[in-house]
């Protein structure tokens, strides 16, 4: 199905209220993984909302994204707890596995690093999450049996 299709039964499933416009765009991320352009213009156009609209709610909340996204998601906290406990490191280490810096995909698209700011789970500091899956206490060595699991 073309991304217009997409984006249009999406739209129809929340009766074109474009009071729904962020539970659209979340809809929107979770079909195609990202917010392309396409994707963006057309809840603009059904909803009768200025795409500069669209693209600033897009832009204001961290959980959208504009690029194309791996397989894979995975999050370092690097909040306040997580960093006194060694995120950086942590980050380091996933970013030298996976051989992309951080806020990027591999080439492969099979993950995308991320940083967040507190998940609220900071005793389990420092923490990785991979697609929702949380791993917390995290060492160089738990960075590789964790990414084992995904190759
Ligand atoms: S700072 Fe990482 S979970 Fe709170």
């Amino acid at each position: 199905m073309e991304v217009k299709e997409r984006v249009s039964a999406i739209l129809h499933r929340h009766n074109w209220d474009k009071s729904l416009l962020v539970s659209i765009l979340q809809d929107v991320q979770a079909e195609l993984n990202y917010l392309p352009r396409e994707a963006m213009v057309e809840v603009s156009d059904g909803l009768g909302v200025s795409l500069s609209h669209v693209y600033s709610v897009a832009t204001f909340y961290r959980a959208f994204s504009l690029k194309p996204r791996g397989r894979h998601l995975a999050h370092v906290c690097v909040g306040t707890a997580c960093h006194v406990r060694g995120a950086t490191r942590i980050l380091e280490k996933l970013s030298k596995k996976l051989g992309v810096p951080s806020g990027t995909t591999t080439d492969d698209m099979s993950f995308t690093l991320e940083t967040v700011n507190c998940v609220g789970a900071c005793a389990l500091g420092p923490l990785v999450v991979v697609d929702g899956q949380y791993t917390g206490l995290m060492t160089d060595a738990k960075v590789e049996t964790l990414m084992g699991n995904y190759s």
